[in-house]
């Protein structure tokens, strides 16, 4: 489990977002939780605004979204989350490994430097290559430092090197066909020669015509050439000296480097960016709050969830990655929460007291505040699973829609840039979708309900999906208990 990092930046994952949210100052309210289904309604209308204005997303570029934009200069603000997604996938670490949490924009970490420079080092490369294919991935392969070469060939190859090494006429002088590497001691050729068979995995002939070594027939030893001067151009122009890349770096035993990080087996078939269901207004429809009745009535009702003072859920974190860790909600109505998920790192906590919300992990403590600490609370109302008190006439029916197997009524509210789905048989809640004004531009975060139980007399749905462009992950409960004493010191920030 030592990609246990993962699991921490999952977890943070939506609090990542709505920090995101807080860049610009952008004092955007978010309501970005299944929560405002059930609990929410009130308080939206109060500080209702025309959310839905404008909501075709329009893409900024990346300098005017964010504030320290230096390598993503002219590109599309979009464009930047997926790349630290990619990064992060990329060097198998968090957020944090290269920024001070919170703070995107400073510099004070030093891997956030060399990222940018390893940016640079990428861009170099495909422009002398005009390929596409060098990426973080393909050198990193999930870990903050590339793997050197294996342990056993350096003590082959060193030996190679001093048996060579009374040979230091050039090697033009003793080969027939040399052109990138004039001046190097002939040697050190049978030692070099025998690197590029080791990182890209294959013999001699690959590039040769066997016995006729000087021959430029293979386009393979063509290629080569052209690979030996782009570490020179990377040493010269990156690293301005030696440089740490070399064949292996980059190929890591195969001809054809990877760029791309394989999809993992076992992952959800369910592609990360799901379509919203196609609406349609046929046949007639019930009113809002007919609607909204028939959900209340089939989660049980106001009064069975009167009778829930605290909640414990237990089951795991799951991401399409494949990554998982145990998970554990505390939850005290009427908003109070306490999310702990363990990993070998020390576990990363997640709580909101009802009116503090705090995040503890393998970076330390910190306070939460403004949008972030508002999404804690709806999440806290959302796990609570507490009874509606809508004010029906901010939502409105805007017809039918197919999830899967299932027939839904799709209803919008008003309020908020909030999009819910409720199953025509059932009556039950089963996605809801909701636009976010990330500094990108807007996004949307969809949240998927599944497997509803019955406990104590209302229905909690045992699965919840969250997805948004570029990242999803779900939150699975194989037990849930109620009304057991929790202190309510539980939900206090830990004096440092
Ligand atoms: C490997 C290092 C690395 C990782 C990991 C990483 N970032 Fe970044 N991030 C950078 C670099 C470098 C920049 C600056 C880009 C530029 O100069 O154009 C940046 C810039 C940003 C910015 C813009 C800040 C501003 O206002 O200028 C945000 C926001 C951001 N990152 C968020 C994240 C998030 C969220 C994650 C985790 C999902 C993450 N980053 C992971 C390296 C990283
Ligand atoms: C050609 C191979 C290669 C590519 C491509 C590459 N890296 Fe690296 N990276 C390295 C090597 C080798 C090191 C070890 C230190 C050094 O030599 O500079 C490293 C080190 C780093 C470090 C410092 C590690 C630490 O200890 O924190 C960061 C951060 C990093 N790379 C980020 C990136 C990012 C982001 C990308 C994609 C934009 C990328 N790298 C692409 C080879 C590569
Ligand atoms: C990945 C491609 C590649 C592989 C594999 C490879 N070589 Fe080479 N070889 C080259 C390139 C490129 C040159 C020319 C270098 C130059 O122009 O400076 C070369 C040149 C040579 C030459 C000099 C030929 C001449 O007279 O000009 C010899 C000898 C040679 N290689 C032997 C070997 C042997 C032996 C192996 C297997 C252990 C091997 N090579 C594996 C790419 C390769
Ligand atoms: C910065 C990363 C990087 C480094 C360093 C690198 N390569 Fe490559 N290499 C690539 C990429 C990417 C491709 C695929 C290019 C393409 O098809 O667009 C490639 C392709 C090749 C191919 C063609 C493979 C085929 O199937 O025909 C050969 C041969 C090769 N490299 C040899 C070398 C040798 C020898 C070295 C060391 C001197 C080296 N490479 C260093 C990235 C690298």
């Amino acid at each position: 489990m030592k990609n246990y990092k993962h699991l921490v930046l999952i977890a943070v994952m939506p609090l990542t977002l709505l920090i995101a949210l807080d860049f610009q100052g952008m004092h955007v309210r978010v309501k970005a939780s299944a929560g405002t289904m059930m609990s929410g309604f009130r308080a939206q209308q109060d500080k209702a605004g025309p959310a839905r204005e404008g909501s075709q997303p329009q893409a900024k570029n990346a300098e005017e979204a964010y504030k320290n934009i230096q390598i993503f200069k002219g590109l599309p603000a979009p464009g930047v989350m997926r790349a630290m997604s990619f990064f992060t996938t990329s060097l198998g670490v968090d957020c944090n490994h290269c920024h001070v949490a919170g703070e995107f924009e400073k510099d004070d970490k030093p891997a956030k430097q060399t990222a940018r420079k390893m940016y640079e080092m990428v861009r170099l490369s495909n422009k002398f290559l005009s390929s596409n294919r060098v990426s973080c991935y393909g050198c990193h392969r999930g870990h903050a430092k590339p793997e050197p070469p294996p342990e056993a060939w350096k003590t082959e190859l060193d030996e190679m090197r001093r048996k060579g090494e009374e040979d230091q006429r050039p090697a033009e002088q003793v080969y027939k066909n040399v052109q990138t590497l004039k001046g190097l001691p002939a040697g050190r050729w049978t030692m070099l020669m025998t690197m590029f068979t080791k990182s890209l995995g294959v013999d001699c002939t690959y590039c040769h015509v066997p016995g006729e070594f000087e021959k430029d027939d293979k386009p393979a030893k063509l290629m080569a050439r052209k690979m030996l001067s782009l570490t020179g151009v990377i040493a010269r122009e990156i690293y301005k000296g030696p440089t740490s890349i070399n064949c292996y770096t980059c190929h890591q035993g195969k001809a054809q480097p990877v760029s791309f990080p394989p999809t993992p087996a076992g992952s959800s078939a369910k592609p990360a960016e799901t379509k919203p269901p196609e609406i349609t207004r046929s046949g007639p429809l019930p009113s809002a709050s007919q609607v909204i009745e028939s959900y209340q009535k089939a989660v049980g009702g106001t009064a069975a969830f009167a009778k829930l003072t605290t909640r414990v859920l237990k089951g795991s974190i799951k991401a399409d990655s494949g990554f998982t860790a145990p998970l554990e909600v505390y939850v005290k109505a009427p908003n109070k929460l306490l999310m702990v998920m363990q990993t070998p790192g020390g576990g990363a906590t997640v709580a909101f007291n009802g009116k503090t919300a705090w995040q503890k992990n393998e970076n330390g403590l910190r306070e939460m505040t403004g949008t972030e600490a508002e999404f804690l609370k709806s999440l806290a109302q959302s796990f609570a699973g507490a009874g509606l008190d809508a004010r029906l006439s901010n939502l409105e029916v805007k017809g039918k829609a197919k999830l899967g197997e299932r027939d839904t009524y799709v209803i919008d509210a008003l309020s908020a840039p909030i999009r819910m789905y409720f199953d025509i048989q059932t009556g039950l809640l089963l996605r809801q979708e909701e636009e976010v004004n990330a500094p990108e531009g807007k996004t949307k975060l969809t949240v998927e309900f599944e497997d509803y139980r019955e406990l104590d007399g209302v229905k909690i749905p045992l699965s919840r999906r969250w997805t948004r462009p570029g990242f999803s992950f779900t939150h699975k409960f194989d037990e849930i208990r109620h009304n057991v004493a929790i202190d309510d010191g539980r939900f206090e920030k830990p004096v440092q």
